[in-house]
Protein backbone atom coordinates (compact mmCIF):
# COMPACT_ATOMS: atom_id res chain seq x y z
CA UNK A 1 0.00 0.00 0.00
CA UNK A 2 1.43 3.53 -0.77
CA UNK A 3 1.40 5.46 2.51
CA UNK A 4 1.75 8.69 0.27
CA UNK A 5 -1.08 7.96 -1.07
CA UNK A 6 -3.21 7.31 1.56
CA UNK A 7 -2.29 10.54 3.19
CA UNK A 8 -2.65 12.67 -0.14
CA UNK A 9 -6.54 11.02 -0.72
CA UNK A 10 -7.36 12.33 2.93
CA UNK A 11 -5.40 15.40 2.72
CA UNK A 12 -7.62 16.09 -0.62
CA UNK A 13 -10.57 15.42 0.98
CA UNK A 14 -10.03 18.01 3.57
CA UNK A 15 -9.09 20.61 1.05
CA UNK A 16 -10.47 20.32 -1.79
CA UNK A 17 -8.68 21.29 -5.08
CA UNK A 18 -9.77 22.00 -8.92
CA UNK A 19 -8.74 19.76 -11.65
CA UNK A 20 -8.49 19.72 -14.95
CA UNK A 21 -8.90 16.36 -16.82
CA UNK A 22 -8.37 16.52 -20.74
CA UNK A 23 -9.28 13.37 -22.13
CA UNK A 24 -11.86 12.49 -19.46
CA UNK A 25 -14.57 10.67 -21.72
CA UNK A 26 -11.29 8.08 -22.47
CA UNK A 27 -10.05 5.08 -20.76
CA UNK A 28 -7.95 6.37 -18.44
CA UNK A 29 -9.25 9.77 -17.89
CA UNK A 30 -12.64 8.36 -17.12
CA UNK A 31 -11.08 6.61 -14.39
CA UNK A 32 -9.47 9.54 -13.13
CA UNK A 33 -12.78 11.39 -13.29
CA UNK A 34 -14.63 9.18 -11.21
CA UNK A 35 -12.03 8.99 -8.45
CA UNK A 36 -11.51 12.73 -8.22
CA UNK A 37 -15.01 12.88 -7.82
CA UNK A 38 -15.18 10.22 -5.22
CA UNK A 39 -12.73 12.64 -3.28
CA UNK A 40 -14.95 15.23 -3.47
CA UNK A 41 -12.72 16.94 -5.68
CA UNK A 42 -13.98 19.96 -8.24
CA UNK A 43 -12.99 18.93 -11.52
CA UNK A 44 -13.28 20.13 -15.30
CA UNK A 45 -13.13 17.99 -18.23
CA UNK A 46 -12.03 18.56 -21.65
CA UNK A 47 -12.70 16.17 -24.39
CA UNK A 48 -13.47 16.14 -28.38
CA UNK A 49 -15.10 12.43 -28.14
CA UNK A 50 -12.42 11.79 -30.69
CA UNK A 51 -12.02 8.04 -29.32
CA UNK A 52 -13.73 8.95 -25.81
CA UNK A 53 -17.42 7.91 -25.55
CA UNK A 54 -19.96 9.82 -23.82
CA UNK A 55 -21.00 6.55 -22.17
CA UNK A 56 -17.79 6.51 -20.31
CA UNK A 57 -19.06 9.95 -19.13
CA UNK A 58 -22.59 8.45 -18.26
CA UNK A 59 -20.54 5.99 -16.49
CA UNK A 60 -19.51 7.31 -13.95
CA UNK A 61 -22.10 9.85 -13.30
CA UNK A 62 -23.23 6.28 -12.16
CA UNK A 63 -20.49 5.50 -9.52
CA UNK A 64 -20.27 9.14 -7.52
CA UNK A 65 -23.04 10.66 -6.13
CA UNK A 66 -25.26 13.45 -7.34
CA UNK A 67 -23.84 16.32 -5.31
CA UNK A 68 -19.96 14.67 -6.64
CA UNK A 69 -21.38 14.93 -10.04
CA UNK A 70 -22.03 18.57 -9.84
CA UNK A 71 -18.63 19.11 -8.85
CA UNK A 72 -17.58 18.81 -12.65
CA UNK A 73 -17.76 21.10 -15.26
CA UNK A 74 -17.42 19.38 -19.10
CA UNK A 75 -16.35 21.11 -22.06
CA UNK A 76 -16.36 19.21 -24.88
CA UNK A 77 -13.79 21.05 -27.39
CA UNK A 78 -10.76 20.03 -28.79
CA UNK A 79 -7.20 20.74 -27.46
CA UNK A 80 -5.61 21.62 -31.11
CA UNK A 81 -7.43 24.67 -30.43
CA UNK A 82 -5.74 27.53 -27.99
CA UNK A 83 -8.74 29.26 -26.87
CA UNK A 84 -10.40 25.91 -25.53
CA UNK A 85 -7.08 25.22 -23.71
CA UNK A 86 -7.65 28.65 -22.30
CA UNK A 87 -10.93 28.03 -21.09
CA UNK A 88 -10.52 25.02 -19.64
CA UNK A 89 -7.21 25.84 -17.33
CA UNK A 90 -9.92 28.69 -16.05
CA UNK A 91 -9.11 28.48 -12.41
CA UNK A 92 -7.83 25.02 -12.24
CA UNK A 93 -4.98 24.27 -9.55
CA UNK A 94 -3.72 20.75 -10.94
CA UNK A 95 -4.14 19.41 -14.56
CA UNK A 96 -3.54 15.95 -15.96
CA UNK A 97 -3.66 16.03 -19.50
CA UNK A 98 -4.43 13.02 -21.12
CA UNK A 99 -5.78 13.40 -24.40
CA UNK A 100 -4.12 12.55 -27.46
CA UNK A 101 -4.00 9.89 -29.80
CA UNK A 102 -3.28 6.88 -28.54
CA UNK A 103 -1.95 3.37 -30.61
CA UNK A 104 1.73 2.89 -32.93
CA UNK A 105 -0.73 1.39 -35.72
CA UNK A 106 -2.58 4.64 -35.96
CA UNK A 107 0.14 7.10 -36.24
CA UNK A 108 1.77 4.82 -38.92
CA UNK A 109 -1.66 5.02 -41.05
CA UNK A 110 -1.89 8.72 -39.96
CA UNK A 111 1.35 10.34 -38.85
CA UNK A 112 -0.20 14.39 -39.29
CA UNK A 113 -3.34 13.88 -37.11
CA UNK A 114 -1.41 12.25 -34.78
CA UNK A 115 1.59 14.94 -34.69
CA UNK A 116 -1.04 17.72 -34.62
CA UNK A 117 -3.17 16.20 -31.46
CA UNK A 118 -0.26 15.01 -29.76
CA UNK A 119 2.03 17.44 -30.23
CA UNK A 120 0.09 20.73 -31.71
CA UNK A 121 -2.15 20.06 -29.10
CA UNK A 122 -0.01 19.31 -26.18
CA UNK A 123 1.77 22.96 -26.83
CA UNK A 124 -1.42 24.54 -26.74
CA UNK A 125 -1.81 22.97 -23.13
CA UNK A 126 1.26 23.91 -22.24
CA UNK A 127 0.92 27.32 -23.01
CA UNK A 128 -2.54 27.68 -21.83
CA UNK A 129 -1.61 26.14 -18.04
CA UNK A 130 1.35 28.45 -18.49
CA UNK A 131 -0.41 31.26 -18.87
CA UNK A 132 -3.22 30.74 -16.05
CA UNK A 133 -0.50 29.67 -13.52
CA UNK A 134 -1.77 26.42 -12.82
CA UNK A 135 -0.11 24.96 -9.78
CA UNK A 136 1.11 21.60 -11.10
CA UNK A 137 0.97 20.27 -14.71
CA UNK A 138 1.10 16.13 -15.21
CA UNK A 139 0.91 14.67 -18.46
CA UNK A 140 0.45 11.15 -19.92
CA UNK A 141 3.93 9.90 -21.64
CA UNK A 142 5.03 7.10 -23.36
CA UNK A 143 7.02 3.54 -22.83
CA UNK A 144 7.38 4.10 -26.00
CA UNK A 145 9.52 6.48 -25.93
CA UNK A 146 12.21 3.93 -24.91
CA UNK A 147 12.57 2.84 -28.01
CA UNK A 148 15.21 0.56 -29.41
CA UNK A 149 16.93 0.78 -26.19
CA UNK A 150 17.93 -3.12 -25.35
CA UNK A 151 18.26 -2.74 -21.26
CA UNK A 152 15.87 -4.23 -18.95
CA UNK A 153 14.02 -2.87 -17.20
CA UNK A 154 13.89 0.94 -18.16
CA UNK A 155 15.43 3.34 -16.62
CA UNK A 156 14.30 7.02 -17.00
CA UNK A 157 17.66 8.10 -18.43
CA UNK A 158 18.26 5.79 -21.20
CA UNK A 159 16.24 5.76 -24.26
CA UNK A 160 17.23 4.36 -27.32
CA UNK A 161 15.71 6.16 -30.98
CA UNK A 162 11.52 6.33 -31.29
CA UNK A 163 10.16 3.43 -33.33
CA UNK A 164 6.81 5.11 -34.90
CA UNK A 165 5.50 8.53 -35.32
CA UNK A 166 3.38 7.90 -31.76
CA UNK A 167 6.81 7.44 -30.07
CA UNK A 168 8.29 10.56 -31.28
CA UNK A 169 5.08 12.67 -29.82
CA UNK A 170 5.64 11.13 -26.88
CA UNK A 171 8.95 12.02 -26.69
CA UNK A 172 8.87 15.37 -27.87
CA UNK A 173 6.17 16.27 -25.55
CA UNK A 174 8.86 15.43 -22.97
CA UNK A 175 11.13 18.18 -24.75
CA UNK A 176 8.48 20.70 -24.25
CA UNK A 177 8.18 19.96 -21.25
CA UNK A 178 11.95 20.19 -20.32
CA UNK A 179 12.66 23.24 -22.49
CA UNK A 180 9.23 24.87 -20.39
CA UNK A 181 10.74 24.21 -17.22
CA UNK A 182 14.25 26.03 -18.35
CA UNK A 183 12.63 28.91 -20.08
CA UNK A 184 9.72 29.32 -18.11
CA UNK A 185 10.17 28.18 -14.84
CA UNK A 186 6.98 26.27 -15.57
CA UNK A 187 7.04 22.69 -13.73
CA UNK A 188 5.76 19.34 -15.00
CA UNK A 189 5.91 15.89 -14.69
CA UNK A 190 5.52 12.90 -17.39
CA UNK A 191 4.30 10.02 -16.59
CA UNK A 192 5.70 7.15 -18.79
CA UNK A 193 2.86 4.63 -18.85
CA UNK A 194 3.57 0.79 -20.06
CA UNK A 195 0.57 -0.92 -21.44
CA UNK A 196 -2.68 0.50 -19.16
CA UNK A 197 -5.39 -1.56 -18.92
CA UNK A 198 -8.89 -1.44 -16.66
CA UNK A 199 -12.37 -0.96 -16.96
CA UNK A 200 -13.98 1.29 -20.01
CA UNK A 201 -10.85 0.56 -22.19
CA UNK A 202 -12.07 0.35 -25.35
CA UNK A 203 -12.12 -2.95 -26.97
CA UNK A 204 -13.42 -2.11 -30.61
CA UNK A 205 -11.82 -0.78 -33.88
CA UNK A 206 -8.13 -1.41 -35.46
CA UNK A 207 -6.59 0.18 -32.54
CA UNK A 208 -7.61 -1.47 -29.67
CA UNK A 209 -5.30 -2.33 -27.07
CA UNK A 210 -4.52 -6.32 -26.37
CA UNK A 211 -6.43 -6.72 -23.01
CA UNK A 212 -9.73 -5.30 -23.59
CA UNK A 213 -9.40 -6.82 -27.51
CA UNK A 214 -9.11 -10.61 -26.87
CA UNK A 215 -11.17 -10.37 -23.91
CA UNK A 216 -13.98 -9.25 -25.88
CA UNK A 217 -13.00 -12.15 -28.38
CA UNK A 218 -12.96 -14.57 -25.39
CA UNK A 219 -16.55 -14.05 -24.32
CA UNK A 220 -17.58 -14.08 -27.74
CA UNK A 221 -15.52 -17.37 -28.55
CA UNK A 222 -14.06 -15.33 -31.44
CA UNK A 223 -10.52 -16.06 -32.74
CA UNK A 224 -7.68 -14.52 -30.78
CA UNK A 225 -5.41 -13.15 -32.81
CA UNK A 226 -1.61 -13.05 -31.41
CA UNK A 227 0.64 -10.63 -33.11
CA UNK A 228 4.17 -12.83 -33.35
CA UNK A 229 5.16 -15.44 -31.55
CA UNK A 230 3.60 -14.70 -28.14
CA UNK A 231 6.33 -14.44 -26.60
CA UNK A 232 6.69 -10.49 -26.74
CA UNK A 233 6.52 -9.26 -23.32
CA UNK A 234 4.58 -5.96 -21.90
CA UNK A 235 5.07 -4.41 -17.85
CA UNK A 236 0.80 -4.41 -17.90
CA UNK A 237 -0.27 -1.66 -15.74
CA UNK A 238 -3.76 -1.52 -13.58
CA UNK A 239 -5.54 1.71 -14.45
CA UNK A 240 -5.59 2.10 -10.62
CA UNK A 241 -2.04 1.92 -10.73
CA UNK A 242 -1.87 4.79 -13.38
CA UNK A 243 -4.49 6.92 -11.22
CA UNK A 244 -2.58 6.85 -8.11
CA UNK A 245 0.68 8.00 -10.05
CA UNK A 246 -1.42 10.54 -11.51
CA UNK A 247 -2.57 12.01 -8.12
CA UNK A 248 1.06 11.73 -6.36
CA UNK A 249 2.56 13.27 -9.23
CA UNK A 250 -0.01 16.37 -9.21
CA UNK A 251 1.28 16.55 -5.24
CA UNK A 252 4.70 16.22 -5.94
CA UNK A 253 5.76 18.87 -8.94
CA UNK A 254 9.90 18.98 -9.21
CA UNK A 255 11.44 21.86 -7.44
CA UNK A 256 13.92 21.73 -10.51
CA UNK A 257 11.50 22.22 -13.07
CA UNK A 258 10.54 18.95 -14.89
CA UNK A 259 10.79 14.57 -13.76
CA UNK A 260 9.87 11.91 -15.92
CA UNK A 261 8.25 8.64 -14.59
CA UNK A 262 7.55 4.89 -15.19
CA UNK A 263 4.75 4.01 -14.57
CA UNK A 264 3.73 -0.02 -14.37
CA UNK A 265 4.65 -2.65 -12.01
CA UNK A 266 8.11 -4.07 -12.50
CA UNK A 267 6.81 -7.14 -14.31
CA UNK A 268 6.83 -8.74 -17.46
CA UNK A 269 3.95 -11.12 -18.58
CA UNK A 270 4.75 -13.00 -22.08
CA UNK A 271 1.32 -12.37 -24.86
CA UNK A 272 0.87 -16.42 -23.86
CA UNK A 273 0.80 -15.71 -20.04
CA UNK A 274 -1.56 -12.96 -20.94
CA UNK A 275 -3.86 -15.44 -22.86
CA UNK A 276 -3.18 -17.93 -19.82
CA UNK A 277 -4.43 -15.02 -17.19
CA UNK A 278 -7.36 -14.33 -19.10
CA UNK A 279 -8.59 -17.65 -20.20
CA UNK A 280 -8.46 -18.72 -16.30
CA UNK A 281 -9.68 -15.46 -15.04
CA UNK A 282 -12.87 -15.84 -17.30
CA UNK A 283 -13.28 -19.39 -16.64
CA UNK A 284 -12.99 -18.78 -12.80
CA UNK A 285 -16.12 -16.40 -13.59
CA UNK A 286 -17.92 -19.15 -14.89
CA UNK A 287 -16.78 -18.10 -19.00
CA UNK A 288 -15.31 -21.52 -20.77
CA UNK A 289 -12.87 -20.18 -23.87
CA UNK A 290 -12.18 -23.84 -25.62
CA UNK A 291 -10.10 -22.38 -28.55
CA UNK A 292 -6.17 -21.77 -28.97
CA UNK A 293 -4.71 -18.41 -29.74
CA UNK A 294 -4.10 -17.46 -33.66
CA UNK A 295 -0.31 -16.60 -34.22
CA UNK A 296 0.10 -14.43 -37.03
CA UNK A 297 2.90 -11.81 -38.11
CA UNK A 298 4.69 -9.33 -35.79
CA UNK A 299 3.37 -5.94 -36.61
CA UNK A 300 5.39 -3.10 -37.34
CA UNK A 301 6.86 -0.74 -34.22
CA UNK A 302 6.22 -2.64 -32.03
CA UNK A 303 8.68 -3.55 -28.96
CA UNK A 304 10.27 -7.09 -28.55
CA UNK A 305 9.73 -6.66 -24.47
CA UNK A 306 9.21 -3.87 -22.07
CA UNK A 307 9.41 -4.04 -18.45
CA UNK A 308 9.62 -1.01 -15.92
CA UNK A 309 12.28 -0.35 -13.46
CA UNK A 310 9.85 1.86 -10.67
CA UNK A 311 12.05 2.66 -8.18
CA UNK A 312 12.50 6.67 -9.34
CA UNK A 313 8.52 6.62 -8.54
CA UNK A 314 8.95 4.71 -5.66
CA UNK A 315 11.26 7.11 -4.44
CA UNK A 316 10.26 10.22 -5.44
CA UNK A 317 6.01 10.18 -5.21
CA UNK A 318 5.82 7.60 -2.40
CA UNK A 319 4.47 5.31 -5.48
CA UNK A 320 3.92 1.60 -4.57
CA UNK A 321 1.48 -0.39 -7.39
CA UNK A 322 -1.74 -1.70 -5.47
CA UNK A 323 -2.45 -4.52 -8.07
CA UNK A 324 0.13 -7.23 -10.06
CA UNK A 325 -1.44 -8.21 -13.44
CA UNK A 326 -3.53 -11.15 -12.27
CA UNK A 327 -4.99 -8.90 -9.54
CA UNK A 328 -5.97 -6.06 -12.50
CA UNK A 329 -7.50 -8.70 -14.35
CA UNK A 330 -9.56 -10.23 -11.24
CA UNK A 331 -10.60 -6.84 -10.81
CA UNK A 332 -11.67 -5.72 -14.09
CA UNK A 333 -13.08 -9.33 -15.46
CA UNK A 334 -16.71 -8.24 -13.78
CA UNK A 335 -16.68 -5.01 -15.79
CA UNK A 336 -15.40 -6.80 -18.94
CA UNK A 337 -18.31 -9.52 -18.86
CA UNK A 338 -21.00 -6.61 -18.11
CA UNK A 339 -19.77 -4.40 -20.72
CA UNK A 340 -18.23 -6.52 -23.27
CA UNK A 341 -20.52 -9.11 -24.54
N1 LIG B 1 -3.51 3.12 -22.45
C1 LIG B 1 -2.20 2.95 -22.46
O1 LIG B 1 -1.70 1.84 -22.28
C2 LIG B 1 -1.28 4.11 -22.64
C3 LIG B 1 0.11 3.87 -22.66
C4 LIG B 1 0.97 4.95 -22.83
C5 LIG B 1 0.45 6.23 -22.94
N2 LIG B 1 -0.90 6.43 -22.95
C6 LIG B 1 -1.40 7.80 -23.07
O2 LIG B 1 -2.38 8.00 -22.06
C7 LIG B 1 -3.35 8.95 -22.50
C8 LIG B 1 -4.75 8.37 -22.34
O3 LIG B 1 -4.84 7.19 -23.11
P1 LIG B 1 -6.10 6.22 -23.08
O4 LIG B 1 -5.60 4.85 -23.16
O5 LIG B 1 -7.02 6.62 -21.98
O6 LIG B 1 -6.74 6.55 -24.51
P2 LIG B 1 -8.22 6.99 -24.92
O7 LIG B 1 -8.21 7.04 -26.41
O8 LIG B 1 -9.24 6.14 -24.26
O9 LIG B 1 -8.32 8.45 -24.32
C9 LIG B 1 -7.86 9.59 -24.97
C10 LIG B 1 -8.93 10.65 -24.88
O10 LIG B 1 -8.45 11.87 -25.47
C11 LIG B 1 -9.48 12.42 -26.26
N3 LIG B 1 -8.92 13.23 -27.33
C12 LIG B 1 -8.22 12.79 -28.41
N4 LIG B 1 -7.90 13.82 -29.21
C13 LIG B 1 -8.40 14.93 -28.61
C14 LIG B 1 -8.40 16.30 -28.97
N5 LIG B 1 -7.84 16.72 -30.12
N6 LIG B 1 -9.01 17.18 -28.14
C15 LIG B 1 -9.60 16.75 -26.99
N7 LIG B 1 -9.63 15.46 -26.61
C16 LIG B 1 -9.03 14.57 -27.41
C17 LIG B 1 -10.23 11.22 -26.81
O11 LIG B 1 -11.54 11.52 -27.26
C18 LIG B 1 -10.20 10.27 -25.62
O12 LIG B 1 -11.34 10.46 -24.80
C19 LIG B 1 -2.97 9.28 -23.94
O13 LIG B 1 -2.19 10.45 -23.91
C20 LIG B 1 -2.11 8.10 -24.37
O14 LIG B 1 -1.21 8.44 -25.39
C21 LIG B 1 -1.77 5.41 -22.81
Amino acid sequence: MSQAFETLKADLQRQPRTWLVTGCAGFIGSNLLETLLRLNQKVVGLDNFATGYQHNLDEVQGQVSDSQWRNFNFIEGDIRNLETCRQACEGVDIVLHQAALGSVPRSINDPITTNDVNIGGFLNMMVAARDAAVTSFVFAASSSTYGDHPDLPKVEDKIGNPLSPYAVTKYVDELYASVFARTYGFRSIGLRYFNVFGKRQDPDGAYAAVIPKWTAAMIKGEDVLVNGDGETSRDFCFVENAVQANLLAGANMPENGFEVYNVAVNARTSLNELFAYLSATLGANGIQYGKQPVYRDFRQGDVRHSQADIGKAQAQLGYVPSHTILQGIETAMPWYIQFLK
